[in-house]
């Protein structure tokens, strides 16, 4: 696999940018439903580092809970209009607070797709949290209650974001320089 250092044109978000927003978000969070009790849905596999972090900086009782989708059609790095279940939840979200955990809403096809599912499923409440928001892609209107960072129209990878399944593991949020990196065959 191609290091990462041959490729990375900037660090978008720091470690400690991340670390102190994301408290923030969490003190934002537990204010909103204090006496209240969340469920937190988190999309597999990009917002699984942002959840992680997450949860830990809140501070009202709750559980979480996994979902996957995939999308059809086009490109590996843009989504379609259609989105696909692979994974669904265990647990039933039927008169819960719902927070769907994003890592990043880009056309907002996949949270558009996904919050109409859960819309059906009656929660008693249903709100998106996403790490990042790349604003200027957005095709379709989502409403994001908790936003990390607002970002260019770049790639970017780590922090649970990946460029085909890898990088994931990286501490930080960095940009892609698509001159630079090579797919493998
Ligand atoms: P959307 O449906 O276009 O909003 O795309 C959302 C999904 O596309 C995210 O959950 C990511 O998995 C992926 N994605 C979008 N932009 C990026 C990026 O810059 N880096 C890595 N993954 C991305
Ligand atoms: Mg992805």
């Amino acid at each position: 696999m191609q290091d990462y250092r041959t490729f990375l044109a900037e660090v978008l978000v720091t470690r400690e940018q991340l670390q102190s927003r994301i408290a923030a978000l969490g003190r934002e969070i537990s204010h909103d439903y204090q006496g209240e009790e969340l469920l937190l849905i988190c999309i597999l596999r990009g917002g699984v580092l942002f959840l992680t972090d997450l949860i830990r900086e809140i501070d009202v009782p709750l559980a979480v809970d996994f979902m996957a989708v995939s999308s059809y059609g086009s490109g590996a790095r843009e989504s379609s209009g259609q989105v696909r279940i692979t994974l669904d939840l265990n647990t039933s979200v039927e008169g819960k607070n719902v927070i769907l955990v994003e890592d990043i809403v880009d056309s907002g096809h996949t949270i558009a797709s996904v919050l109409d599912l859960l819309a059906t499923r009656h929660p008693k409440s249903l709100v998106v949290c996403t790490l990042l928001d790349k604003a200027e892609r957005r095709e379709e209107d989502v409403p994001i209650k908790y936003r990390g960072f607002t970002i260019p129209n770049k790639f970017v990878f780590g922090y649970g974001l990946d460029i085909d399944e890898y990088y994931r593991n990286l501490p930080f949020v960095g940009v892609v320089d698509l001159e630079k990196y090579r797919p493998e065959e």
